[in-house]
């Protein structure tokens, strides 16, 4: 995650709001003969801008102020105050929040491992994808109040990764490699069988993924995994297996479904490291030498 500061070291407000300026305190004047953004001509911004400038006399005393000056009338604070670009970030409580205490424990521990705590958005983000399936709204909110963060940080962070999903996504993911090295291994082919294995449509998969009909699997293509060695791959449940024949997709999905470790034959998980100690040889390979 890119993490942007301001002059005075702190981190700016991931919604934004450091960059709004109303008309009145924009140092860069309108262009003559340049349309505004309203369709105003520059001489009617100018004099929006300076009737902007007269009605915000009364905010430039604070949110604080304000808000004291608003109780003093008698007024309830009206929605217009949460478009107020002075107002505080609102960052919840754990309690206002709902956290469970087995996820502000993980989320905690997350944090730990980073100086500051707003880095530990992806991985926070992770965990609460694998807790409720998805990013679901209360996952973020309760993610962001242990982070002491706003939940639109934590969005904006999950919309940008394609890993993340910000809608109900199946209880499982399935990602099989469509690029060229996977493809030209039968990666379409296998795309295909993992589709009618799970029951998804083969369109949505090949065109940013899809949840199967059933609502328990995403089955979606993907552009290189990082595993191209064992092409064709897939990546289940952030494991990775390869290489996978068109007749391993319907295991794959069931397997899945029940719980059970995955091809185990071809988990990258259980291959040796380069370097480690001595295993047993590939049988694959040993299958392939000439004897
Ligand atoms: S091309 Fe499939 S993992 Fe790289």
């Amino acid at each position: 995650v890119s993490e942007r500061e301001d002059e005075s070291g702190e981190h700016a407000d991931p919604a934004g709001r450091e960059r709004d300026t109303t008309p009145a305190e924009s140092s860069e004047p309108p262009v003559p003969g340049e349309d505004t953004p309203s369709g105003e001509t520059p001489s009617e911004a100018k004099q929006a801008s300076e009737e902007v400038t007269e009605d915000q006399g009364a905010s430039d005393a604070g949110p604080a102020e304000a808000q004291a000056g608003s109780a003093e009338a008698g007024g309830q604070p009206g929605p217009e105050q949460g478009l107020d670009p002075h107002a505080p970030v609102q960052v919840l409580g754990i309690a206002e929040a709902g956290v469970p205490d087995d996820l502000r424990e993980q989320i905690e521990e997350i944090i730990s491992r980073y100086p500051q705590r707003r880095s530990a958005a992806i991985p926070a983000l992770f965990a609460i994808q694998q807790r409720y399936g998805w990013c679901t709204p209360d996952g973020i909110r309760q993610a962001a109040a242990v982070m002491e963060v706003t939940p639109a940080y934590l969005e904006s962070v999950a919309s940008f990764y394609d890993l993340f999903h910000l809608e109900p996504a199946g209880r499982h993911r399935v990602l099989v490699c469509t690029n060229i090295s996977c493809w030209m291994r039968g990666a379409d082919e296998l795309l295909d069988a993992v589709c009618e294995a799970a029951g998804a449509d083969r369109h949505g998969a090949g065109h940013g993924g899809v949840v199967n009909d059933a609502g328990d699997i995403f089955v979606g293509g993907f552009e290189c995994l990082g595993a191209c060695d064992i092409a064709p791959m897939v990546s289940a449940d952030e494991r990775y297996f390869g290489p996978i024949e068109i007749d391993d997709a319907p295991r794959l999905i069931e397997q899945l479904r029940k719980g059970e470790d995955v091809l185990p034959d071809k988990a990258i998980a259980r291959r040796r490291l380069a370097g480690g100690p001595e295993g047993d040889p590939d049988p694959r390979v040993a299958e392939a030498e000439p004897s």
